[in-house]
C-alpha cells in the first residue's frame, strides 16, 4: 500500500482564512493582549500562522498531552506529557489546536487550565469534525468544518508525516500493481 495525497484546502485558502480569523481575533480582544496556548504538535504550524496576523499584544506558552490508551480514552482523560511554563492566572487564554475531532483532548484540557484561574479562556481551530464529537466542546473560532475524512498537513500527520504539508490533504490508500 503507499498513500496518495488529495488536495482539500489549498494553501491559499487556507492563508485567506486564518487572515480572516486573525482579523476577528484581533477586534474581539481590541485593548487586550492573548495568551495564546499551542496544544503540541499538530496545534504549532496554525499557531505560528495564527500569531503572526493577529494585532494585538501576544504572549505564547505549548503544552503536549497524548491519550492514556482506549480504557482512559472513554473516559476522556489525557496525561500532560509538557505542561506550560507560565502560569494563567488573570490572563486572557486562547488555545489553538489543529483539530477538534471527538473533543476528548480538548474538553479535558480546558477543565484543566480553567482551575488555573485565568481571567477568559477561549479555543480557536484550524479544523473541526463536528459529526465525529464525543465530548461536547465550545469552539469559539474555527477557519473550517470538514467532513469526517483522514486530514494532514498545516501540522496534521498520518503515523508524524506529512505535518509539514502547506495545505489540507486527505489521504487517500492504494494499492501498488
Ligand atoms: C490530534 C489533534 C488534536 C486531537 C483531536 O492530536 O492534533 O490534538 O488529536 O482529537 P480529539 O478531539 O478526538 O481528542 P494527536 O493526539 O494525534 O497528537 P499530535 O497533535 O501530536 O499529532
Ligand atoms: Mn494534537
Ligand atoms: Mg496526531
Amino acid at each position: 500500500m503507499s498513500e496518495k495525497i488529495k488536495v482539500l484546502l489549498s494553501e491559499e485558502e487556507v492563508d485567506a482564512r486564518i487572515k480572516q480569523i486573525a482579523a476577528q481575533i484581533s477586534r474581539d480582544y481590541a485593548g487586550r493582549e492573548i495568551h495564546l496556548i499551542c496544544v503540541l504538535k499538530g496545534g504549532v504550524f496554525f499557531t505560528c500562522e495564527l500569531a503572526k496576523r493577529i494585532t494585538v499584544p501576544v504572549s505564547l506558552d505549548f503544552m503536549s498531552v497524548s491519550s492514556y490508551g482506549d480504557d482512559t480514552k472513554s473516559s476522556g482523560v489525557v496525561k500532560i506529557v509538557k505542561d506550560l511554563d507560565q502560569p494563567l492566572i488573570g490572563k486572557d487564554v486562547l488555545i489553538v489546536e489543529d483539530i477538534i475531532d471527538s473533543g476528548r483532548t480538548l474538553s479535558y484540557l480546558i477543565e484543566i487550565l480553567k482551575g488555573r484561574n485565568p481571567n477568559s479562556i477561549r479555543l480557536c481551530t484550524l479544523l473541526d469534525k463536528p459529526e465525529r464529537r464525543v465530548k461536547d466542546v465550545k469552539v469559539d473560532y474555527c477557519c473550517f468544518n470538514i467532513p469526517d475524512e483522514f486530514v494532514v498537513g498545516y501540522g496534521l500527520d498520518y503515523a508524524q508525516k506529512y505535518r509539514n504539508l502547506p495545505f489540507i490533504g486527505v489521504v487517500e490508500l492504494e494499492n501498488q500493481d
